[in-house]
């Protein structure tokens, strides 16, 4: 008999998660709480094709505040999408772990179209060319191994579900109104840090099969942007833009450099700097912030620096701000 209840009290937050999941109210009326999320699986919540992606290809389970405001400033631009953080870490972890030893992912983990899954790559793999690839790769040969699993990850998650890839240290401003598109450095310059895509469309299909017929794990970026630019030079012509208008070709949007990358790499210590005045960012659907030029010198975001990144967390992710902002007051209220 108690079995029998369970059962049925198990099946009932199982079809209640997914009617709450899809319900676009923008409030919770009965579950805030996370743990109904815990009884989906990615395709639970991901089968319209339309989730915006994250990755945390580490065991890392402590998001820096630029990780929070990446995916919360997603959730907000994107209501009524999921948003699904995928995290290595999650496999060994249960959600009561996360609850009392991870403060981040479980202020993360509250926020309604927010859904953490542990990252299996083995799972993800099946069924694309990037399995045989990863089960004959060996990773201690690999300089540039975290990059690597991370751009073929990417490509696999968007083949299989569909939806829009962002890199941790991308901030969403008003959502993009193209369902396939590449995002462009420059004219000919096509990044992996964000892109969207239809699930199963043959572009990613294409670039799966390339990143493994001409794999080289000696050049930076050559199964990751490289490998983006090549494919859709294979297409395409492309042409210098004019002005701030995008390209499209085969139905693929080539977004202006503008929509992501309105300060440039070679700048990017500016979003660390103090403005006279804001920039508007009114072409941009995200700033790419730039993290892996950031590398050797950790800048994190400094509450009261009124630097530009300062600025955007408050501006387009207040929830992360007052968590930080609650981090930085808790050992002055210690000690008073
Ligand atoms: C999870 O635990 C298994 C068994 O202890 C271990 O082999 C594996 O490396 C762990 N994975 C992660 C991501 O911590
Ligand atoms: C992987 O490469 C390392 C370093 O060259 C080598 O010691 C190791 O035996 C290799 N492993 C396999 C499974 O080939
Ligand atoms: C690209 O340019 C070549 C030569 O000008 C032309 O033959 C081809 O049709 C063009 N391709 C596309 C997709 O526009
Ligand atoms: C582009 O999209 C339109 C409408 O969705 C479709 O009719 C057309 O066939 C597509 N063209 C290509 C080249 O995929
Ligand atoms: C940017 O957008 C804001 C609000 O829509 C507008 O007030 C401002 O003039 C725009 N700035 C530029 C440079 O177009
Ligand atoms: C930024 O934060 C990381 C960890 O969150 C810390 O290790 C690093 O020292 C910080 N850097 C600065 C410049 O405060």
């Amino acid at each position: 008999m108690k079995e029998i209840q369970m059962c049925f009290c198990v099946t009932f937050l199982f079809a209640f998660g997914i009617v709450y999941e899809l319900s676009q109210e923008p409030d919770c009326f009965f579950f805030c709480n996370p743990i109904s999320k815990h009884f989906l699986r990615p395709k639970d919540v991901m089968s319209q094709g339309r989730s915006i992606i994250f990755l945390e290809t580490t065991d890392h389970l402590q998001p820096s505040p630029l990780v929070l405001c990446s995916v919360e400033s997603a959730a907000r631009v994107y209501p009524d999408r999921p948003i699904v953080f995928f995290l290595k870490g999650l496999v060994n972890n249960t959600f009561p772990d996360i609850k009392s030893s991870y403060p981040s992912l479980f202020f993360l983990s509250t926020m309604k179209n927010v859904f953490l899954f542990p990252l299996q790559e083995d799972i993800l793999f099946q069924d694309t060319p990037l399995l045989s690839w990863y089960l004959q790769v060996n990773t201690t040969k690999e300089k540039y191994w975290p990059y690597i699993i991370s751009d073929a990850i990417r490509l696999a998650v968007v083949w299989k579900y569909g939806g829009i890839y962002m890199d941790t240290d991308v901030i969403s401003i008003k959502p993009i109104p193209v369902a396939n598109f590449l995002a462009a450095q420059s004219s000919q310059f096509s990044s992996n840090g964000v892109f969207g895509f239809q699930h199963r469309h043959w572009f990613i299909w294409d670039c799966m099969n390339d990143f493994v017929h001409n794999y080289n794990g000696d050049i930076w970026g050559n199964q990751g942007p490289y490998l983006f630019t090549r494919i859709l030079k294979k297409q395409c012509n492309l042409t210098n833009f004019q002005n701030v208008e995008d390209h499209v070709c085969y139905n693929i949007s080539f977004l202006h450099p503008q929509r992501f990358y309105p300060i440039p790499y070679e700048t990017w210590a500016k979003y660390y700097e103090v403005w006279i005045t804001k920039p508007e960012f009114n072409h941009s659907y995200a700033v790419h912030l730039w993290n892996f030029m950031n590398q050797r010198e950790k800048k994190n975001m400094t509450i009261g620096s009124n630097t530009l990144m300062e600025n955007l967390v408050r501006t387009h992710c207040p929830s992360t701000y007052r968590f930080e902002l609650h981090k930085t007051q808790l050992p002055q209220n210690k000690t008073s």
